[in-house]
């Protein structure tokens, strides 16, 4: 593809200037991409009506035309176009978390290219909450299909300057709204089935999900990569484990509070004594153990706040992988709440391999 000028627009993230959003509607409407903040990561996004738009996305990512994309709406009338039936469960789900970081797959309108769903017969819908994701959809009067605004295999971006560093020159325009709020990707929730179930733990808990259906299931996650093949075509390819893998080897540690740190320290020494660069991303905690360690720490937040470890966890992954480190350790932080899709995004950075003594 050919090199072009990326502009970056700061747009203010409470109350969008209208001119700004005028500039990046009209891109849109003339079929091309563009870069928008949403509360869970940055999307790249295009009318999602017109075809030829929806494939410059999959171009500016080097991105397969098998993996779907999300749609995002301003509005639930926006839905109906979209999806062949709203359920009531659909309509249960949305009023309780839209606008918000849920993704709800439904049986999709003949309407949509099969470009959007990749061939699947379900769509991917989800309503953002930020102001700016809103204001750019209304005024475009369009839903718009948006993957995370990062390059194929690398960590969803939570800044205008992560997503500067994996696509300019691909890309026209950049609207920076600040640091996403969540940090992590939407819950993708397939309701196209006789059980709810979650394909991507995200922004929303599987306990705040069952608060609504308690009937909600996880989907049991992917143990091989050779697996992915032989799964159905139902599972998002976002479960692959290589999916959102760093540009450095991540190892992810889980154990009790005590053995996790020394096994960490111990792992720290060892690579050490070889001349590595290591490092590290901790909570505020651990910070007296890894200090005069000689690794790179990246503190995500506390144990107990893990809206800030989410918040923070794909701007310390791409740090230390600036740093130029060999090697990132990662303590867990459990599976309640957040913790579940923090631990699925540390597990696929991990390529499964957790250390445990
Ligand atoms: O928070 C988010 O969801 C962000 C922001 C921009 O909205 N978007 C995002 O999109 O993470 P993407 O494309 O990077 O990840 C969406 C995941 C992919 O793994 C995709 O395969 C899956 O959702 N997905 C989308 N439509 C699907 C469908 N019809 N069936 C199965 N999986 C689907
Ligand atoms: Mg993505």
């Amino acid at each position: 593809m050919k090199t072009r000028q990326t502009e970056i627009v700061v747009v203010n993230p409470v109350q969008p200037e209208a001119e700004k959003i005028e500039h990046a509607a009209s891109l849109l409407r003339a079929g091309e991409v563009v870069v928008f903040p949403t509360e869970t990561v940055y999307g790249l996004g295009a009318d999602a009506l017109q075809v030829a738009a929806v494939e410059r996305i999959f171009e500016a990512k080097g991105r397969p035309f098998t993996d779907p994309l999300i749609v995002h709406i301003a509005k639930l009338a926006e839905l109906e176009m979209l999806v062949a039936e709203v359920s009531e469960r659909a309509k249960l789900l949305a009023e309780a978390f839209w606008p918000g970081p849920l993704t709800l797959l439904l049986p999709k309108s003949p309407r949509i290219s099969d470009r959007v769903t990749a061939g699947l017969q379900t769509i991917g819908v989800r309503m953002p909450r930020h102001p700016i994701a809103h204001a750019l959809i209304s005024a475009l009067g369009s839903p718009i299909a948006a993957p995370s605004a990062n390059r194929f295999m690398h960590v969803s971006p939570t800044t205008a300057a992560h997503v500067y560093d994996d696509l300019h020159g691909r890309i026209p325009l950049i609207l920076d709204g600040g640091p996403s709020e969540v940090g992590v990707e939407s819950t993708v929730l397939d309701l196209s089935g006789e059980v709810p179930t979650i394909l991507r733990p995200g922004g929303i808990s599987l306990e705040d999900l069952h608060r609504v259906l308690p009937l909600v299931e996880l989907h049991r996650p992917v143990k091989h990569v050779e697996d992915q093949h032989t799964n159905d075509r139902q599972l998002a390819p976002g479960q692959m484990l290589t999916h959102y893998a760093p540009a450095v080897p991540l190892l992810l540690f889980d154990d009790s509070e005590q053995a996790m740190r020394a096994a960490m320290l111990s792992e720290i020494q060892r690579r050490r004594v070889q001349d590595e660069r290591v490092g590290v991303l901790i909570a505020d905690e651990d910070r007296a153990t890894f200090e005069s360690s000689g690794a790179v720490l990246y503190a995500l937040g506390s144990v107990s706040d893990l809206e800030q470890v989410a918040a923070r966890l794909f701007a310390g992954l791409r740090s230390l992988e600036t740093a130029g480190v060999q090697v990132i350790l990662c303590r867990s932080f459990g599976s309640a709440g957040l913790g579940l899709a923090i631990r699925d995004r540390l597990l696929k950075a991990a390529s499964s391999k957790v250390v445990k003594n």
